[in-house]
């Protein structure tokens, strides 16, 4: 009998697809999870119909009484269950706050108090990098790129904290990274950065590549902030599920530490003057968008360095920017029914 996990925020994007997989190869999985975000019924009621056995709690993050209860006996925590929108969290901080740094806090300390160090395993965020403003930026014909770093921004470079997202979700980070030094607890941390795939419910204000392909089957109106030549480093849901997989059977090597986890140097995007036309290819039409201002702390590129994770690892993406995009959108094409409550 495979282990005992426990997926905090099992019903959302990354955590229905690591339920997908771990159940899959016949981990008992529990979700956990307060249901908030649009889609995680959907994603939940898709989950029992393909494993019956998998377990659901509806509860919250921030109440340590439902943790208690929750992870009880489990060998596995992945702790995804998050407050995820950088926009809300300027717009509602404490709720922030309380959902990313005290929600963490809430986890580890019921962990700790259970007394089984299983393993936790955390997402967290490039965000903790904050705006970088020192590093040169130069500006090309279609695109944005750094000057000095090649390879992207690696673990060695400075945090700094950068909107009530990035200071909780920075706290969350730190946290788990200490409760493997002061307690033993193996933890590890993945700083992850653009993730997308099938079943994320994107949004506007959370998950572009997925709201970009969202909106325009639906006819919605698309808003490109800034010049859309800013770059993203894209990794595709099933190359990160895999990571989960691998940092979770390399424990010995993993455990206590942090990584980048993104698509890297040879998976990049700029938002619009790179994606749009891929986007016209695969709806085969013109798409129109609207261009805003620049949103407050949007960075003109960011870049995971992810050779450390290659070395430690020896996990690198497989699924290329184009064939991902391609996926995402088949899925969205082939799910239309689930969309209908979010684009009304
Ligand atoms: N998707 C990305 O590109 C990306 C990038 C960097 C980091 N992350 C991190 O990865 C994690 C998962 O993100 P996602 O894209 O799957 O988002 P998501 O919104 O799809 O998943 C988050 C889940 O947490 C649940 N949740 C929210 N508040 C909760 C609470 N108080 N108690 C219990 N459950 C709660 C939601 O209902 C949802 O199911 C988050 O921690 C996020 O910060 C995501």
């Amino acid at each position: 009998m495979k282990k005992k996990m426990l997926i905090t925020g099992g019903a959302g994007f990354i955590g229905s697809n690591l339920v997908d997989h771990f159940a899959g190869i016949g981990y008992q999985v529990t979700i956990f999870d307060n249901f908030q975000r649009f889609g995680t019924r959907e994603n939940a009621s898709w989950l029992k119909s393909k494993y019956p056995q998998v377990n659901i709690i509806t509860g919250d993050i921030r109440n340590p009484k439902d943790l208690k209860i929750a992870v009880q006996k489990q060998e596995i925590v992945l702790h995804l269950a998050a407050q995820v929108a950088v926009t809300t969290s300027v717009t509602d901080p404490r709720n922030d706050f309380e959902v990313n740094a005290l929600g963490t806090f809430n986890v580890l300390e019921a962990v700790r108090q259970e007394g089984r160090k299983p393993i936790v395993v955390f997402s967290s965020t490039n965000k903790v990098y904050g705006g970088m403003e020192d590093i040169v930026i130069i500006e090309k014909k279609d695109r944005y790129a750094y000057r000095d770093f090649p390879n992207g921004i690696s673990e060695k470079n400075n945090l700094d904290f950068h909107s009530p997202y990035g200071c909780s979700k920075g706290a969350a980070d730190q946290y788990i990274r200490d409760f493997e030094r002061i307690y033993d607890i193996p933890t590890v941390v993945f700083r992850q950065s653009c993730i997308y795939g099938p079943r994320q419910f994107g949004i506007e204000d959370q998950g572009w590549v997925a709201w970009f392909i969202i909106a325009t089957t639906f006819g919605k109106p698309v808003t490109v902030y800034g010049d859309g030549k800013q770059v993203r480093d894209v990794l595709y849901i099933g190359d990160l599920v895999r990571m989960f997989d691998i940092a979770i059977n390399k424990i010995k090597i993993s455990r206590g530490k942090i990584y980048n986890v993104g698509g890297g140097s040879k998976n990049t995007l700029s938002v619009w003057s790179e994606f749009g036309p891929i986007l016209e290819e695969l709806f085969q039409r013109k798409i129109k968008v609207t261009f805003a201002d620049w949103r407050p702390g949007d960075q003109k590129i960011y870049v995971s360095d992810i050779r450390k994770v290659q070395k430690e690892l020896g996990w690198k993406p497989q699924v290329g920017v184009r064939a991902g995009i391609e996926k995402l959108f088949h899925w969205v094409q082939e799910n239309k029914s689930l969309f209908t409550k979010l684009v009304r």
